[in-house]
């Protein structure tokens, strides 16, 4: 696959699924399948509980390990919240935020996405940020208002040396866990949007270089056409993240 200028990124997010013991398993199977497919990286972002176990499976392997969240705050009195430094201290090197699921069901609005953000970069970790429509607003037609919107302010204050560590991850919401893919014309369109909002912001080169990711129910199925399309470097895979072959099927598709 010819993405000469950026890296493609297959990432699985596994939301709140699997334990210590199953992670383990899991890259233990996971990790024959995908040995030597270094065209693309592949990441699985784990429920914080799982880090530690997934970091020391996946050591000597070419899988990366990543969180779903993290706190902005250094420390304090934040109740089910962790930081970027006890992400550092169990040895994750991604972090995923703006995830739709956060922002419908734990009330991130896009100035918390932009704090956990730049926490997370400052931390040294390689960001994943989510942005993507719901279906409300792609039948307004307001699907690249929106997703400009969420990016510009998950961006804010962050330099574009820092982008060097951002990956965008284009998830419409109703394609997420639904069975409903984004055509792959569909997906192209917002994620050269998004290139385009970045060329803005930053400079062409910039955009150029930044990784954008296609999700919501990426599967063994589709993954070949949407991975094809020109602005599309990668997947962030929810459902089809959680079986090995599945997953080391995707990451096949991105050679
Ligand atoms: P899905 O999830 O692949 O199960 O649709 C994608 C995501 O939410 O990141």
């Amino acid at each position: 696959m010819d993405k000469s200028k950026r890296k493609v990124v297959i990432a699985g997010n596994w939301k709140m699924n699997m334990t210590p013991a199953q992670t383990e398993a899991f890259i233990k199977e996971l990790a024959p399948l995908v040995k030597g497919k270094d065209d693309s990286v592949t990441v699985l972002c784990v429920p914080f509980v799982d880090i530690a176990t997934a970091v020391k499976a996946a050591e000597g392997t070419n899988i990366h390990i990543g969180a779903q969240n993290v706190h902005f705050a250094e420390k304090g009195a934040y109740t089910g919240e962790v930081s970027a430094d006890m992400l550092k201290a169990v040895g994750a090197e991604y972090v995923i935020v703006g995830h739709s699921e956060r922002r419908q069901y734990f009330g991130e609005t896009n100035d918390t996405v932009n704090a956990r953000l730049k926490a997370g970069l400052a931390a040294g970790f390689k960001m994943i940020l989510c942005v993507g429509e719901t279906l409300d607003e792609r039948e307004k037609n307001i699907t690249f208002e929106t997703v400009s919107l969420q990016t510009k302010v998950a961006l804010k204050d962050v330099s574009k040396e820092e982008m060097a560590n951002v990956i965008i991850a284009y998830e419409p919401v109703w394609a997420i866990g639904t069975g409903k893919t984004a055509t792959s014309e569909q997906a192209e369109e917002v994620c050269k949007a998004i290139r385009d909002v970045l060329a803005g912001i930053y400079d062409k080169a910039t955009a150029e270089a930044t990784t954008i990711q296609y999700g919501g129910s990426m599967n063994t199925k589709n993954a070949k056409e949407l991975l094809s399309m020109k602005d599309i470097d990668g997947g962030l895979i929810g459902g089809a993240s959680l079986k090995t072959a599945d997953f080391s099927e995707l990451v096949s598709d991105a050679q």
